[in-house]
């Protein structure tokens, strides 16, 4: 039967360099790469003979094409990586709402009804990979809706991971600090906008895999982030969101 790794978000930084990794030291047949941007989908079939791209949008079809395509071809899920994310940051008054539908969908909603579509097709060993952020640690003004999306994925995967356990399906969450991609901006009015402990997306995906691999349902790559929960741990959370609000006042 063959073997499957699904990755979402397969055109982003992140998304890229999983699809890198898991060509070069996982035992995986094909890699179902979900995205919505063709050229990139196209360039990295061909540069990789693993990948099968799968061009949808999450936020309208894509759960139900997965899921017939599941159906019809039957592989074994040998990993699922839920890496698709959207953020907005900024105040929550100004946010559109359909932003913030898009947002809870991508980040909330998505990963669980994929998790959910996945589970009848994994196997002894499997493993799933959320990613989630340092930002799920405590809330974070102005990432308002972003920090909680972040948490609510954290949640599910720890308690998946116990649910699935044993079944020996492997629930993995990662949460980075600030990584070097696409998604950050780089500047704001003119200023360009420091990101403290910025880390490669090399370094988030190499550990990711092997925690994931090690059986942890925790993944925190980086010193940044690795500090950040532990602070969060120890300090009040009223305190934490004043500081907070204090780094990023430039920026808002
Ligand atoms: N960069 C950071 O500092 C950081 C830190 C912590 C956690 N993360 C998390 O890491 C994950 C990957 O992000 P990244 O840093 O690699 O950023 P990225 O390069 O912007 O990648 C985000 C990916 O999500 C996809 N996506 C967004 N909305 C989608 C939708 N409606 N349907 C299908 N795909 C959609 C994007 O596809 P399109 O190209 O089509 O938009 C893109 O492939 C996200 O979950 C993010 O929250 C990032």
């Amino acid at each position: 039967m063959e073997r499957i790794a699904i990755i979402t978000g397969a055109t982003g930084g992140i998304g890229q360099k999983f699809i890198e990794k898991i060509t070069l030291q996982e035992d995986i047949d094909c890699i179902w790469a979900v995205g919505r941007n063709s050229e990139k989908l196209r360039a990295l079939a061909e540069k990789y003979d693993k990948v099968n791209p799968i061009e949808t949008d999450l936020a309208g079809e894509g759960i139900s094409l997965i899921s017939d395509k599941l159906k019809s071809e039957s592989p074994v899920v040998s990993i699922l990586i839920n890496n698709a994310g959207t953020a907005y940051m900024g105040a929550f008054e100004k946010m559109e709402s359909s932003k913030i539908e898009e947002l809870c969908n991508i980040n909330c909603s998505i990963p669980a009804m994929l998790i959910h579509t996945s589970l009848p097709y994994m196997t002894p060993g499997s493993r799933v990979i959320n990613i989630s952020s340092a930002s799920s640690f405590q809330p974070n003004p102005y990432l308002s809706m972003y920090s909680a999306s972040k948490a609510f994925l954290k949640n599910l995967s720890r308690a998946l991971s116990v649910e699935l356990k044993p079944k020996n399906i492997f629930v993995t969450c990662v949460c980075p600090g600030w990584v070097d991609t696409g998604m950050l901006p780089r500047s704001k009015d003119g200023k360009e906008i420091k990101y403290p402990g910025m880390i490669s997306a090399e370094r988030v995906v190499s550990k990711a895999l092997k925690d994931s691999s090690s059986g942890k349902d925790m993944s925190v790559p980086g010193l940044f982030a690795k500090y950040f929960r532990l602070y969060s741990k120890i300090t009040p959370t009223g305190l934490i969101m004043k500081q907070w609000v204090w780094g990023i006042r430039k920026y808002i």
